[in-house]
């Protein structure tokens, strides 16, 4: 193990950087969007938590909220369980079977993992601004080694992508009341902006990028992928910003679906 001195060198104290005296030259508000990305950031994990752990008010029909699809519990509320019930011994709140992959696929984002690292590490907090810590391993061991699981996590986040799509087709299906046919409320439009974000965000992914055009040699000779490749691309390019509508827009239609499921108001129906 690396003494406290071999350690102290090493970083922005190592024996080639400057020598400089101060946390950072710099002198914009630099702090801001590590500040700003703790906040949302902390407020989403409470709120997420509290959610998941709650186990009740998801599900105001014909709406389920993404953080219990699909829900696949016997504990899940009747009408709720579109994909069955296959987990029928599952103690727990039916969203902790499922919230994994999400968690796991944001978690391991490219760009989440900058922005937290940033944010609730501060390694470092911002460019050009130095760090606290005296030594770096990066992402080469346990636990930061398991990030590399992203692309795995990418497979699961578009399963699951299919079903909030399925979730947004019986958004436009009939609530309590109604007659059977084609019915939209303000829920159906708020679903369909959050599953439309979470696309974007899912096909922006980085891994995304690489599997549909990732190890070619000639794009002349895989037109296909190169057109995949291509639309990947363009929404990789405001990767970030897709990443925070789609957090924001998930916690907004679960909170939605809170407010109906426990009668705080009724969903205006369009027709
Ligand atoms: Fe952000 Fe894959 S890099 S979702």
């Amino acid at each position: 193990m690396a003494s406290t001195d071999a350690r102290s060198a090493a970083g922005v104290n190592g024996p080639t950087r400057a020598r400089i005296g101060v946390k950072t030259l710099r002198e914009d508000r630099w702090w801001l969007a590590p500040a700003g990305t703790f906040v949302v950031f902390a407020a989403f994990i409470v709120y997420s938590t509290w959610r998941a752990f709650s186990g009740a008010n998801y599900f105001s029909e014909p709406y389920l909220s993404p953080f219990y699809s699909p829900c696949l519990s016997n504990e899940c509320v009747p009408g709720s369980s579109d994909f069955g019930q296959p987990f029928g011994g599952w103690p727990l709140s039916p969203a902790l079977l499922i919230l994994v992959f999400p968690l796991g696929f944001r978690l391991t984002c490219y760009y989440y993992r900058k922005a937290y690292y940033r944010a609730f590490w501060l390694s470092p907090p911002a460019c050009a601004v130095a760090e606290p810590h005296t030594k770096y391993t990066g992402e080469t061991r346990f636990p930061l080694i398991a990030q590399n699981l992203h692309r795995w996590f990418w497979y699961a986040a578009v399963v699951v992508a299919l079903v909030l799509s399925y979730d947004v087709l019986l958004a436009f299906g009939p609530a309590e009341g109604e007659s059977d046919g084609i019915h939209m409320g303000l829920g159906t439009l708020i679903m369909l902006v959050n599953v439309v974000f979470i696309w974007m965000y899912t096909l922006g992914c980085h891994s995304c990028r690489h599997i549909m055009g990732g190890r070619l040699r000639h794009f002349s000779q895989h037109p296909v992928r190169y057109k995949l490749w291509g639309w990947a691309s363009k929404l990789n390019g405001q990767h970030a910003r897709w990443a925070w509508f789609s957090l924001v827009s998930v916690a907004l239609t679960d909170f939605y679906i809170y407010l109906l499921a426990t009668g705080a108001f009724d969903d205006p129906r369009f027709f």
